[in-house]
């Protein structure tokens, strides 16, 4: 018997090796048939034991001879894009390569022709939506679907992106930004505390304009609740509830991998405490948002209209609620059904509305957060910073500040252009997937050549690659320990010649069908800045499927970082290498303090290379920089 048992288990792992065997012969084939220069390597990094397992078993293969491995070896670990950047371009010789492997073929991308034939080709080259389900944990949404379902959720979800709501960003970003500048530096905006993790204080700000945005819901800061403002509708909105509001919200979002990868029995049975909160937290988030949409389905019902941004309300008159629309049909309504006339199930709405708070919470949080570290260690571009603020708002008060007049100068000046800049070099989606269908290869011009991308193949727009691409970018000289001037925080950059900008011919051409649905109009730069070719800058993506939220998100930071910088500095805090008191002690500019910086502008580097690793977004996960915010004039390190 137990030979039975070990002969079934031989014939099954043979008969797997022969499978696997059999999809690389394969997946190979294809590759040398596509005229893409290739990469082969015997594992496949999204393999899921692979993912989980790969860092007992790389030591043991760095100790095979690297002529076996040196060719492969690098793209192992799901952080190599991060990590190598466009160097595994420049060792493969091509902006476009296939990296073949048994699980699957993967075109890795950094050519902007390339990027601009696959993101405005949208039905030859379609999103992979088996890797979106994750996103879908309260319904179907406009970012995991695809085809026509995602037409129709696009249609739907995108009338709420328009200039009047951009207002109404505005002005809750400079509300949310000046309280967390409060909380950093007191009342009189002199308190010089260091901020141990600005990244957690940039991740509330997002979360409280994305709430007061979608949801209606003001949140506030610790002061503000101290201070006994009044936040009423808070209050009525938590009653029955098990969680607070922005409890139930936060906790899903730090525990929302488990939430992603257990099946949901699992995770409500588990004697695990992460597992009891992030299945809590989904389900109390779960009834908050069905609550906030039965008011508003009540409120457009009984023809109500509320001013101010609501995604919330233009989902649900979106789907087709009206006041006129039949009274009966609550519940989960079938679209297209002849009782009712909701375009979107009310599962669809939920789904929306947390994909809205999954795509820009994050993504805006770290721009303005790595925004700040850049500049902490850049004193010569804050100063050319605080001169354009200067020069746009004239020390007027922030209640004095123009959605029309000064949105367009600052998008045009230093503030615009750090936001720039900060994007190119940490885009939030450091990889943009997008695959070929089953049987259906792609003809595509890379470099002037006629390629074919297999059938079958998962694609991946590598934007923090093509965005240090030499090939685009005005490249200043090498710093002296040859590492390319495009790794370097210059927003300076953006300045450069505009005169000289690549044309814009190709920027205004939709999407191959011609259809725009607005939203997303208006480009990923200012016209009076550099103008990248197209396809070579992309963190909102580009083509139909660009991000929805782009200009939501732009006016986001340009509002925070006009807010902060007005009137403060930011700077490295040092506490680590030295007491408040001893930097006193060390002249202004003299070697000493400047020593002191270095050892914090190090580590500070270091972290921002090597601390990163992307989950939903790339982030700085092992470790914080800390900073401190201190009034303009009182700087302690004015130098980089
Ligand atoms: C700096 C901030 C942001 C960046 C860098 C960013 C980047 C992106 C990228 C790269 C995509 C394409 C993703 C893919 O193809 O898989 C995307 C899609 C999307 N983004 Fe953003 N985003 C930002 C902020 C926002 C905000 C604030 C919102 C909404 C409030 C938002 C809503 C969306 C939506 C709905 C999509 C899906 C569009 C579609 O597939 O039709 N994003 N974003
Ligand atoms: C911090 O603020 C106090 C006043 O509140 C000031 O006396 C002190 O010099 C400041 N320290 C630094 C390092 O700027
Ligand atoms: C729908 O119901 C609400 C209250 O239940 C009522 O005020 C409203 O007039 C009704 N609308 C229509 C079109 O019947
Ligand atoms: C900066 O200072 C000016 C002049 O004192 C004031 O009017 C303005 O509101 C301050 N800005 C911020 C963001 O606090």
């Amino acid at each position: 018997m137990p030979s039975l048992i070990a002969l079934a288990l031989c014939v099954l792992v043979a008969a797997y090796f022969v499978n696997y065997y059999r999809c690389f012969a394969s997946n190979l084939g294809a590759a040398k048939q596509s005229g893409i220069p290739y990469v082969i390597s015997p594992i496949y990094t999204f393999n899921r034991f692979w993912l989980i397992t790969h860092r007992l078993w790389l030591p043991l293969l760095h100790r095979l001879p690297s002529a076996w491995t040196s060719s492969w070896v690098g793209y192992l670990t799901p952080e190599w894009p991060w990590r190598r950047l466009h160097e595994p371009f420049e060792t493969v010789g091509s902006d476009a390569f296939i990296l073949v492997s048994p699980g699957h073929n993967t075109l890795f991308v950094a050519d902007a022709e390339a990027i601009t034939q696959i993101t405005t080709r949208r039905n030859d080259f379609p999103k992979p939506i088996e890797m979106y389900t994750s996103v879908d944990i309260y319904g179907k949404n406009v970012v995991s679907s695809e085809g026509s379902n995602w037409r129709h959720h696009r249609k739907i979800t995108s009338p709420p992106f328009t200039e009047k709501n951009n207002h109404v960003v505005w002005m809750e970003s400079l509300h949310q930004a000046q309280a967390m500048l409060t909380a950093w530096v007191g009342k009189d905006g002199n308190k010089n505390r260091t901020i141990a993790d600005v990244g957690a204080d940039t991740m509330r700000l997002s979360l409280h304009v994305i709430s007061r945005a979608g949801f209606g819901v003001r949140l506030l800061w610790p002061h503000e609740e101290a201070g006994g403002e009044a936040n009423s509708n808070i209050a009525e909105l938590q009653k029955g509830h098990a969680m607070p509001y922005k409890d139930a919200l936060s906790l899903l979002l730090d525990n929302i991998l488990w939430v992603f990868l257990m099946p949901r029995w699992m995770l409500a049975n588990s004697p695990l405490k992460v597992h009891k909160v992030a299945y809590q937290s989904f389900l109390e988030w779960g009834k908050y948002m069905n609550e906030m949409y039965q008011a508003k389905r009540d409120e457009v019902k009984s023809g109500e209209t509320r001013e101010g941004m609501d995604l919330m309300g233009a989902l649900v008159r979106g789907a087709g609620i009206t006041p006129e629309s039949s009274n009966a049909s609550d519940g989960d309504a079938e679209k297209g059904s002849t009782s009712s006339k909701q375009l979107l199930s009310d599962s669809e709405i939920l789904g929306n509305a947390f994909v809205f708070i999954l795509a820009g919470h994050e993504t805006t949080a770290n721009t303005l957060h790595f925004s700040f570290l850049y500049l902490a260690l850049n004193w010569a571009t804050q100063e050319h910073l605080h001169k354009d603020i200067d020069e746009i708002f004239r020390g007027r008060p922030v209640s004095d500040w123009d959605y029309e007049r000064d949105v367009p100068k600052l998008f045009g000046s230093m503030v615009g252009a750090v936001m720039n800049e900060e994007l190119r070099l940490i885009p939030p989606v450091i990889g943009i997937p997008k695959s070929t269908g089953k049987g259906q290869p792609q003809p595509m011009t890379v470099n002037g050549r006629r390629v074919v991308v297999p059938g079958d193949c998962y694609i991946t727009l590598n934007t923090a690659a093509v965005h240090r691409n030499p090939k685009y970018w005005p490249a200043g000289p090498q710093r002296s320990n040859g590492i390319p001037d495009l790794e370097d925080f210059k927003p300076e950059r953006w300045f450069l010649d505009p005169s000289k900008s690549h044309t814009v011919a190709a920027d205004e051409a939709t999407d191959s069908e011609g259809e725009d649905f607005g939203g997303s109009k208006g480009r990923d730069t200012s016209e009076t800045l550099f103008r990248p070719p197209k396809g070579a800058y992309i963190p909102f993506s580009d083509g139909g499927r660009a991000c929805l939220g782009r200009r939501f998100a732009q006016v986001e930071v340009l509002a925070v970082l006009a807010v902060i910088f007005q009137n403060h500095t930011v700077e490295l805090a040092v506490d680590e290498f030295a007491t408040d008191e001893e930097v006193e002690t060390m002249p202004p500019g003299g070697p000493e303090r400047r020593e002191v910086w270095q050892k914090a502008a190090d580590r500070a580097r270091y972290l921002m290379k090597y601390g990163m690793s992307t989950m939903i977004t790339l982030q700085m996960r092992e470790g914080h920089v800390p900073v401190r915010f201190v009034k303009r004039g009182s700087e302690r390190f004015a130098f980089s």
